[in-house]
């Protein structure tokens, strides 16, 4: 706990002793994976696509998690969906806002901590020109995207930094990025903007939460045959210039399935140190990937 208000208020003396936790932290997150480490797993847009997929391999995993959407209907089938459902809270939450982040820590035990929270959820609309845009949809956009991820870890920060760093490791936060994150498409550009900052995100609260034990990473899943490329590709070319390169993708079956991206995750969080998890964002497709596919396809 004094290493968080230390690191919040630096100041000569105290930075020192932080950053004598930092080493020490670093030392043991080196060699500690977080297979082990008990907690609560928290999925955001836990009702679909790759978000269920997710659900379902944890669960597999006999982690307890909770799944948040603004749908009840989806997160229960996700529920119904999961091999063990008595191992999955759902909750009904809105990620812009930020009764939902309250609904969201109402929804762990007292004194529960969080192995791992996955900011799953986002939004591709509104799509078109940047120049068409309208200003309250942007916003909604940004507030789903970007502000509810940032706001959410606030929220719930105190539930993921470690009762002791020396020994203990803190929770991990996933980022579920993009390759819109890095690069234009036409039509995408509220999309491509929210993502290009959320990872930017990732690479702030990263800097700044490892002093406290808590690491953050971000991955590219592909493209995925999910709810959000179904509607991909219901739009007119007007709207999204590129969309027939996703049409073709669908119909020549190359689109990644999100079992596959859930099963890589799951690897992401319970198997690498913090150093491997953070240090830079993953690519569901990078050759790094065959070092986790023979483990996990034996
Ligand atoms: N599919 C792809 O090709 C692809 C490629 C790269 C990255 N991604 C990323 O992968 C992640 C998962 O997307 P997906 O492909 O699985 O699409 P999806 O099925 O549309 O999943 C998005 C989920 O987010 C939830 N959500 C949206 N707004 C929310 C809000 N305000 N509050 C709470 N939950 C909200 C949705 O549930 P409700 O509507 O019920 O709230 C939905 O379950 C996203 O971050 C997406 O950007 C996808």
């Amino acid at each position: 706990m004094n290493t968080y208000l230390f690191a919040v208020c630096p100041q000569t003396k105290v930075t020192w002793t932080v950053s004598q936790s930092v080493r020490r932290y670093r030392y043991i997150s080196a060699t500690k994976l977080s297979k082990n480490m008990p907690g609560v797993s928290i999925i955001t847009g836990g009702g679909s696509g790759l978000g269920r997929a997710l659900a379902r391999r944890l669960v597999q995993r006999s982690n307890p998690i909770i799944i948040v959407g603004r749908r009840e209907n989806k997160l229960l089938e996700t529920q119904e969906a999961c091999s063990n459902p008595s191992l999955v809270r759902t909750v009904v939450a809105d990620i812009s806002d930020p009764a939902g982040h309250d609904a969201i820590l109402d929804a762990l035990e007292e004194n529960e901590k969080i192995k791992a929270l996955v900011h799953n959820a986002a939004v591709l609309e509104p799509v078109g020109k940047l120049m068409d845009m309208d200003p309250e949809k942007w916003r909604e956009h940004i507030a789903i995207n970007l502000d509810g991820p940032l706001f959410l870890t606030k929220k719930l920060l105190p539930r993921l930094i470690p009762d002791n760093i020396d020994e203990e490791r803190g929770g991990r936060i996933l980022h579920i990025s993009s390759g819109a994150a890095h690069y234009p498409y036409r039509g995408w550009g509220a999309y491509c903007t929210s993502k290009a900052a959320f990872h930017m995100l990732y690479r702030s609260l990263s800097a700044e939460l490892s002093p406290l034990g808590v690491s953050v990473g971000s991955v590219r899943p592909g493209v995925m045959d999910t709810p959000m490329q179904d509607l991909i590709r219901e739009k007119s070319e007007l709207e999204l210039p590129d969309v027939s390169r996703f049409r073709q993708l669908k119909e020549q079956g190359t689109l990644v399935d999100p079992e596959e991206v859930a099963t890589f995750i799951d690897w992401l969080l319970n198997d690498t140190n913090d150093v491997e998890f953070s240090e830079k964002e993953w690519d569901v497709r990078d050759s790094e990937r065959q070092s986790w596919e023979p483990k996990l396809f034996l």
